[in-house]
């Protein structure tokens, strides 16, 4: 989404209460807004400025620091902050990975192992766009390769207004533009003349919950995942953030699972642990298992 510079003078941006509410997001969301882009934070600072009725951002950082509902504010904050671009079948190769290669990789070792369920995360993952379209290949696959097979898939995001969104599941044109007629026909029923509505058989496979991918306390107990999608989310945050985070993930996955981040992406200089792997037109990080020394598989 672009937001076009709002018409402030750079005196205003130079006022320190902008600094110390950019703090206090990173410390809490791990996202990171540079110098250059405080007008963004400003912008964003405004809306709730006039929503709570204040006039300087001191009197603003207040409202976040000193009043009795500081972190009803600070949440109502980060859901203008993080508004998140997105739309189903955004990147398909990925979904091809998971058809050619990954899934047939998982489906051996689960079923060897006596398992028949996947468990797969989709964190970031805005107005559900992103879970929704896993769950439409998943449901297709059920028809072929996982014929027999379970899966749950979990939806996060820190936002409340995107999750209430992703929740109804209505959806226009735009989200809808890389989704074939048929699936439309076959995972949507009309809402209304321009949207459509996932059906209940959809959403029953998707459980969406408030996650912010910056809190341990939540992290460290999603465990068992054999897919991560964690797609155009971390280029809001720094190194330092990053790193977090990817600690948790490798923790969050089964050995053998993988993560997908966005295309521009990359775990370069963040995390080591986890082996890259190219696929035609995508990029995943595999967790090898306990004791792989490199050869064989991915
Ligand atoms: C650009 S959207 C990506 C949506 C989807 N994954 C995709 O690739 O189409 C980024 C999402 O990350 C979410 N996000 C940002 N920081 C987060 C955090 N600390 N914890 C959880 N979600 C966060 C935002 O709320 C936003 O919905």
């Amino acid at each position: 989404m672009s937001i076009a510079k709002p018409a402030m003078q750079s005196e205003d941006l130079r006022d320190p209460a902008y600094l110390k509410i950019r703090n206090m997001i990173y410390q809490v969301s791990g996202i990171y807004q540079p110098e250059e882009k405080l007008y963004l934070l400003a912008s964003r600072c405004a809306r709730r400025m006039s929503a709570v009725n204040v006039k300087s951002p001191a009197e603003y950082l207040e409202h976040l620091t000193v009043r009795g509902n500081r972190e009803v504010e600070l949440r109502l904050l980060l859901n203008e902050i993080t508004i998140g671009e997105t739309y189903m079948f955004r990147s398909p190769a990925q979904l091809e990975a998971l058809r050619n290669v990954i899934l047939p990789q998982i489906l051996e070792v689960k079923s060897a192992m006596g398992f028949k369920r996947l468990h797969i995360w989709s964190s970031g993952c805005s107005t559900g766009e992103e879970p929704y379209t896993l769950a439409m290949f998943l449901l297709e696959e059920s028809e072929k390769m996982l014929a027999g097979w379970t899966f749950d898939i979990l939806a996060t995001d820190l936002n409340d207004r995107s999750l209430a969104a992703a929740k109804t599941g209505i959806y226009g044109e735009y989200a809808l533009r890389s989704t074939t007629e048929r699936l439309r026909k076959k995972y949507f029923r009309p809402h209304d003349d321009k949207q459509l509505q996932v059906t209940d058989q959809l959403k029953s496979l998707i459980r969406f919950d408030r996650v912010n991918l910056n809190d341990d306390s939540k992290m460290t107990f999603l465990k068992g995942m054999d897919l991560i999608f964690c797609c155009n989310v971390l280029i809001y945050f720094d190194l330092g953030s990053k790193r977090k985070v990817m600690q948790h993930f490798f923790s969050n996955l089964l050995p053998g699972g993988y993560l997908f981040l966005g295309h521009a992406e990359s775990l370069y200089q963040v995390d080591d642990r986890f082996r890259l792997v190219h696929f035609p037109g995508a990029i995943g990080y595999w967790k090898p298992p306990v004791g792989y020394t490199g050869g064989g598989k991915p």
